[in-house]
């Protein structure tokens, strides 16, 4: 039963829309576990550009299933748009996408919760992408989310928009006296013109992904964000509101556990964090500001710069233990290039004594030191080179030191953003 999990394994943007894409000829089915319309994949196939928020990169290819599972919260409108974009130039999406009836929506209300939320925590603020993901896993939890599947049932529908709609009203009128409420007809109304355009992508996506493992074929799960962005993992409250490591694929597409064989865990080989909270080898002048430049590190979805920094051999090997990872695809290996110097974080340390592993308390990532090891660079391209052989001497010590340091094979290295500037090492 062989299910392959892709996951972040730092703060998100680590390239895993490519290797997805790269990975899709080998599979049947890609299938993405979590998150909404906060990530963001860039995928470059054959010259042309395509951004895709919710539906999984696999699409770009022919004859492949994509499958959007119930641990996705998925905004109606954002989906469609995709769909129409992607129809628009050419690709057939019918009878090959399919959204779990069980994913819960995220409405309009959603996002003027996100903002109100915000706006609440002020200086505390987590810097979220304000496409409702946390309000929407918020009425999962508390049970007064609306599923795609409700959108087919117009006789409750009513009843649970004002389930979900009172308790934010309460909120908004905390805020400010003047904030416009939420409307229940409005809502309601919204929701059921969205129900004409998922009804003919809505499935029983848990049962058609064990069907396909009982018939033996091939699954690719797809996570968004990264490790340290996890809702239980990460650096909480810094985080995104679901389980983007390797057990969300488990809850997310409705699998068993047992179907898992291959967790690749994607590493850029730098860092970057978009929003708040603590990065220990962020680099706010100098280096971070030329890292970000050389890299392109700007939001798919929101196009805030991203905070960039060095490598941080702490949080890859965290989530090399925490994910299962059984191999790893370093991306934007290229990036470094021209770097006389490149420094990798071995450790932490904290009040003058070295912490050795990531600490459980990930608020104390704001106060500690990285130590550094630095690597020589290799002032050369590696642009497009698509064998290891070929690479300068430093960039495969590089690769090797990381390795090392993390614990696990780096098998795919991503030398630039088309398909075959890639280094395979099967
Ligand atoms: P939310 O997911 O919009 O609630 O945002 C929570 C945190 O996760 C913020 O710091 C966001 O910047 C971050 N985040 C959410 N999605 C992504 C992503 O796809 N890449 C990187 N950061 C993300």
């Amino acid at each position: 039963m062989p299910v392959t999990v892709i996951v972040g394994a730092q703060w998100g943007d680590e390239g895993k829309g490519k290797i997805v894409d790269m990975l899709t000829d080998r599979v049947d089915i890609v299938a993405r576990y979590q998150g909404g319309a906060n990530a963001g994949h860039t995928v470059v196939v054959e010259g042309a550009e395509y951004i895709l928020h919710l539906i999984p990169s696999g699409i770009l290819h022919e004859g492949k299933i994509c499958v959007i599972g119930n641990g996705v919260v998925v905004d109606p409108e954002a989906l469609v748009g995709e769909i129409d974009a992607l129809v628009a130039r050419g690709f057939d999406v019918k009878g090959r996408l399919f959204v779990s009836s069980k994913a819960h929506i995220i409405a309009p209300y959603h996002k003027v919760v996100d903002k109100a939320a915000e706006a609440i925590r002020g200086e505390g603020k987590i810097g979220t992408t304000g496409r409702g993901i946390g309000p929407a896993y918020a009425d999962k939890a508390a049970r007064l989310g609306i599923r795609i599947g409700d959108l087919f049932k117009p006789e409750s529908l009513r009843a649970k928009v004002e389930n979900a709609v009172a308790p934010k009203n309460v909120l908004l009128r905390a805020v400010s006296a003047e904030t416009e409420l939420i409307d229940v007809d409005a809502s309601v109304a919204w929701l059921t013109k969205q129900a004409e355009r998922l009804r003919e992508y809505a499935a029983d996506t848990g049962e058609l992904l064990r069907s396909a493992l009982r018939d033996d074929k091939v699954i690719l799960a797809e996570g968004a964000q990264g490790s340290m962005l996890d809702i239980d993992h990460g650096t909480y409250p810094f985080v995104t509101s679901s389980t983007a490591t390797t057990g969300g694929a488990v809850a997310g597409l409705g699998i068993p556990p047992t179907g898992i064989d291959r967790v690749i865990a994607i590493l850029k080989a730098y860092t970057t964090r978009v929003g708040e909270g603590p990065f220990p080898t962020e680099l706010i002048d100098g280096d971070g500001p030329r890292l970000r430049t050389e890299g392109g590190e700007f939001g798919a979805t929101t196009g805030r710069p991203r905070r960039c920094g060095w490598f941080d051999a702490m949080v890859g090997r965290y989530a090399v233990e925490l994910n299962g990872v059984t191999e790893i695809a370093l991306t934007k290996l290229d990036v470094l290039d021209g770097f006389a110097e490149i420094p990798v974080c071995v450790d932490y340390e904290l009040d003058g004594k070295r912490l050795g592993r990531m600490p459980e308390d990930m608020g104390l990532l704001d106060r500690v030191k990285p130590v550094y090891e630095t690597m020589p660079g290799w002032n050369a391209s590696t642009t497009e080179i698509d064998r290891y052989n070929a690479l300068p001497d430093n960039a495969r010590r590089y690769i090797a030191r990381i390795e090392e340091l993390v614990g696990a094979k780096i098998s795919i290295v991503s030398t630039g953003k088309a398909r075959d500037a890639t280094i395979l090492r099967w």
